[in-house]
């Protein structure tokens, strides 16, 4: 190595270690203030998920810690600029148990995770409790439709031949429990409290149905309808977002979800039902 080049190395290292200071200092900051985490929960489900989320942060920040920690210190300790070398010693039976221990407990960890993160999203995703009431939701480019079955409980027939930008779920009008079915733009009213099913679909793209403070996140896929279920525990007005790029309005694909007491909602029901 030159002098020159060597004289650029002893800059660099100082000024390397100021900005890592300065970067962990500020990422540590936003982690603490809570700036951009997410959004307070507002559905049974959530708080499992927030807790899988949790553990999944701590564990995978301890791991991260852990390792950069030793790799910065063995950096540090035998680099360029120090003149301690290291000892090189070649010991297969200790490298092989070593490898073989790191390995079991990653592999423990990642099933840990899986399973955690999996039975949760059973809950969601699994079958809802009997009798719960379905919501259909149609995703199209760039409104979200919702369709509530009406007073009798049943929804009309659908024929996807009849979709039109006025009939966004081709319902069969001729059809006589098409008559009280209820349809609503971009307006989702749901009860508090109790269970509902999602019935998801989209009849041009692929769009992403999301509730952010739900924690319900489902992939609308045309040709599919994909159900989940869950329990909004909170009353308030809430987003519902498009989080799939489906085209150039994607980012105006968003709809309000309103949780209110059940007499609320049923007078919203049937004023929507009038219109
Ligand atoms: Cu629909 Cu993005």
């Amino acid at each position: 190595m030159n002098r020159q080049n060597s004289a650029g190395a002893d800059h660099f290292g100082p000024i390397f270690g100021v900005f890592l200071v300065f970067l962990v200092v500020v990422s540590s900051w936003l982690f603490i203030q809570r700036r951009w985490w997410m959004p307070r929960v507002a559905s049974v489900h959530g708080i499992d998920i927030d807790r899988v989320f949790l553990i999944t942060l701590a564990i995978s920040g301890a791991l991260f810690i852990i390792l950069q920690g030793s790799l910065a210190y063995l950096a540090f300790r035998y680099g360029n600029a120090r003149s301690e070398r290291p000892k090189y010693s070649v010991r297969p039976k200790l490298e092989k148990r070593f490898a073989l221990i790191a390995g079991i407990i990653i592999f423990g960890i990642d099933v840990t995770l899986f399973a955690l993160g999996d039975s949760n999203w059973f809950k969601a995703w699994g079958p809802p409790p009997a009798d719960t009431p379905v919501v259909e939701v149609m995703a199209e480019q760039f409104a979200w439709n919702f369709r509530y079955a009406g007073p009798d409980g049943v929804f009309g027939t659908t024929d996807p031949t009849l979709i039109s930008s006025t009939n966004p779920f081709g319902l069969d009008k001729t059809d006589p429990a098409a008559v009280d079915d209820i349809l609503s733009i971009n307006q989702l009213h749901l009860p508090e409290g109790k269970p509902i099913r999602l019935r998801i679909r989209s009849h041009d793209v692929i769009h992403s149905f999301f509730l952010p403070y739900q924690r319900i996140k489902q992939d609308a896929v045309p040709g599919m309808q994909i159900e989940l279920w869950f329990i909004p525990s909170r009353a308030g007005q809430y987003d519902i977002a498009c989080s799939q790029l489906c085209g150039l309005g994607h980012y105006r694909m968003r709809a309000q979800l309103t949780v209110e007491p059940q007499d609320a909602f049923e007078t919203w029901l049937r004023l929507a039902g009038q219109s």
